[in-house]
């Protein structure tokens, strides 16, 4: 029997959202109404056969890219499906990270694949370990999967450590996929896409995380063109076109992405300054702490994190992502960026839960 589901992302449509909601990853929704966009000018219909050019150049620009190397997608969850599905043949090896964002894990295995895992472990601060990679890898790897920044843990990944994977891959004729839908989350000095870093490296990414414009799907590939014309024509089997306003609204999005990511950045750090503060008055907590990004990966030093999750949902009106989701029982991820207000509360009431 096929895989053919994600247990992750029906917990997050039925079972996250609570009075003070921690179990998010993007940040706070951006209203249509702030964005400067004259809507006498959206449109149902348009031409966006293979996508619609002016949201593939808005996407090369950000990237630095040529726009015949950009796929569009359905978010990055698309993205992945598409890039995944794209490269990997049925009892393929994929190497992918552990903890893993589930949906990475869901989708290689309903497409066949042989999944093999690498740690990205705690008291390593979460680093990836390339020689880890290199003992692992065989000639039938055809793929390795990392998250930069690393859901669910926001640690970044620097190119010197990705340039080595990729060395990695391209010795085994592999490919190297990194995630990066939090990358923007890296508010100074944020590194360019690691597609630049060499023709193994495929890029996810979208609007969804750190700009709060979730809603219009706005997600892409970045891969070399002879791999992106080969994703444009599996999409003919899922998608077959993008919806036009939102292409259109995406732009918009484009035009003024600055504008939605000092707001999203403003939330963030501050929420980001009380956790930090938080954790420092819990003994019974740990985590590696980051600069950026909008999740962090909390450690429940004694006891099972499910009991925990439980009493905090069901006592304190407070939700978490569970550890379970990414492997790892006794910990949780906590989101930032949607409210300070609402995280002050939901943080003070993981606070009296543990103590209760
Ligand atoms: C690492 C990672 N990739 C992809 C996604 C899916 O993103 P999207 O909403 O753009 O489909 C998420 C969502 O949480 C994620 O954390």
């Amino acid at each position: 029997m096929r895989h053919k589901h994600s247990d992750y992302m029906h917990w997050s449509k039925t079972r996250s959202r609570a009075r003070f909601n921690l179990a998010t990853s993007g940040v706070a929704a951006f209203p249509l109404r702030e964005l400067p966009v004259d809507l006498e000018e959206l449109e149902i219909n348009g031409d966006n056969s293979y996508g619609y050019a002016p949201l593939q150049s808005a996407i090369a620009r950000h990237h630095d890219v040529d726009p015949e190397c950009v796929v569009e997608a359905a978010g990055t969850s698309m993205a992945n499906h598409l890039a995944m599905a794209s490269i990997v043949e049925p009892n393929d090896e994929v190497l992918i990270e552990h903890p893993a964002y589930g949906p990475i894990l869901d989708v290689a295995r309903y497409l066949g694949a042989k999944v093999k895992r690498f740690s990205r472990r705690e008291e390593n601060d979460w680093a990836v370990d390339p020689s880890e990679i290199r003992r692992s890898v065989t000639a039938n790897t055809r793929l390795i999967v990392i998250t930069n920044l690393h859901n669910p843990t926001s640690v970044h990944t620097p190119d010197s450590v990705l340039r080595e994977i990729g060395d990695i891959a391209s010795n085994v004729g592999a490919l190297v996929l990194v995630d990066e839908v939090y990358l923007d989350a890296v508010h100074e000095g944020t590194a360019r896409t690691s597609f630049h870093l060499g023709p193994e490296f495929l890029v996810t990414s979208s609007l969804t995380k750190v700009y709060g414009v979730s809603g219009l799907r706005c997600g892409w590939i970045l891969a070399h063109p002879d791999i992106a014309r080969k994703i444009q024509r599996l999409n003919d089997l899922y998608a077959a076109t993008a919806v036009y306003p939102g292409e259109l609204l995406s732009v918009a999005a484009f035009k003024h992405l600055s504008l939605l990511r000092e707001r999203a950045c403003l939330i963030v750090e501050a929420d980001r300054k009380l956790l930090h503060e938080f954790l420092a008055q819990q003994p019974a907590l740990s985590a590696v702490k980051t600069d950026w990004g909008t999740t962090s990966f909390v450690r429940l030093r004694n006891g099972n994190a499910d009991v925990f999750l439980n009493r905090l949902r069901d006592n304190f009106e407070t939700s978490v992502v569970p550890g379970r989701f990414f492997e790892m029982p006794d910990h949780f991820r906590i989101g930032m960026g949607v409210s300070t207000e609402m995280f002050a509360e939901g943080l003070s009431r993981i606070g009296h839960a543990l103590s209760a």
